[in-house]
């Protein structure tokens, strides 16, 4: 068989359409979905909202768009929202907090992706004078995508949950990868999604929807980020075609996660013990894999890498990611060991 020119490792978001994706998105019953006439759509968002275990759900373009959507609906501008110093909605999200939202980050940093007890306690503001911004929202993401795709435990979700309903704050999940979490901790979604309030998760990475993500809650809070959606030229058309694939990916590719997760540790296994990187092995949790390089830049790195046919993303000077996927098998897998052996010789 031919072998393909390049193994992907960029991201998860390089995934094509599965075949039986391409097939029911040609067969797909559309609608206009904005005067709220497509089928297809609305099977989506039903199957979406079950399987969150919340009482409506939405079908956004993008992940960015539903968790800025989530913030500027559940948030009220002038007060603070608590995330994480490396979350995606602080760092990778086009200054849209500041730009759209109109919410005070106040970024508390973490290890691992879990913001310390203590710090998230200190830091909310109940406003007792009128100068003060009070704390309204809390944020967390999982998997992380900073932390090397790590897992929030059901503990801690627990515990912020707890902290968030005691002082009324509204907590919203950044939560693109949230089925790799739950395949890692092998639960239901529902066990860690029972705990939010909104939850956003892309339908276009792992899961190989080529466009598209959902968010997640209350009746009413659904029907206010609809009416943003509109705002922002979300609302699309005959976007069943669009939620066919999804459909598929909820169904289907939601179980199929942890092949990727086992080729990111047979990736990470094969080359801990090379001389010039390091990897650790305890934070392959779910389907990235971090490499820090000792003395090689990370554009040197990933530039002799490509010349044996791997892709893999720089995330600092010294460090990449490598992120395994439906169009990842066993065999990209080793030419990515081979080839990161070869360029560190
Ligand atoms: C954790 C996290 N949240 C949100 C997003 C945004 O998703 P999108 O690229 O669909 O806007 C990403 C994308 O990589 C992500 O990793």
């Amino acid at each position: 068989m031919k072998r393909k020119k390049f193994s992907d490792f960029r991201s998860d978001t390089v995934t094509k359409p599965t075949e039986e994706m391409r097939e029911a998105m040609a067969r797909a019953v559309v609608g206009d979905d904005v005067l709220g006439d497509d089928p297809t759509v609305k099977k989506l968002e039903r199957l979406a909202a079950k399987t969150i275990g919340k009482e409506s759900a939405i079908f956004v373009p993008s992940g960015t768009m539903g968790n800025t959507l989530s913030l500027m609906v559940a948030g009220e501008k002038g007060t603070e929202i608590i995330l994480e110093e490396k979350s995606h909605i602080y760092n990778y999200e086009s200054g849209n907090l500041s730009k759209f939202v109109g919410l005070i980050p106040r970024p508390i940093p973490s290890e691992n992706g879990e913001m310390p007890i203590e710090k998230i306690k200190e830091n909310i503001k109940v406003s007792l004078r009128m100068h003060i911004p009070r704390t309204s929202m809390i944020a967390l993401e999982n998997t992380h995508n900073y932390h090397g795709g790590n897992v929030l435990s059901l503990k801690y979700i627990e515990e912020i949950s707890k902290i968030a309903r005691e002082n009324n704050l509204h907590l919203h999940l950044d939560g693109a990868r949230v089925f790799n979490a739950a395949t890692y901790l092998d639960v239901d979604v529902k066990e860690i999604t029972k705990h939010f309030d909104s939850v956003m998760f892309c339908l276009s990475k792992g899961l190989c929807s080529p466009i598209g993500s959902i968010v997640a809650g209350k009746r009413k809070f659904i029907e206010k980020v609809k009416f943003w959606r509109k705002s922002f030229g979300g609302g699309m058309r005959q976007v069943g075609i669009l939620a066919a694939a999804g459909i598929i990916s909820i169904e289907k590719m939601t179980k199929r996660l942890k092949e990727d997760h086992k080729r990111a540790r047979m990736l990470a296994e094969g080359i801990a013990n090379y001389n010039g990187i390091n990897v650790n092995l305890e934070n392959v949790k779910t389907n990235f894999v971090m490499v820090d390089l000792v003395e090689m830049d990370a554009f040197t790195f990933l530039e002799k890498l490509k010349e044996h046919g791997v892709l893999a993303l720089p995330f600092s000077d010294k460090r990449v990611r490598f992120v395994t996927h439906n169009d990842i098998d066993d065999e990209d897998v080793f030419r990515g060991v081979e080839a990161i052996r070869k360029v560190l010789e």
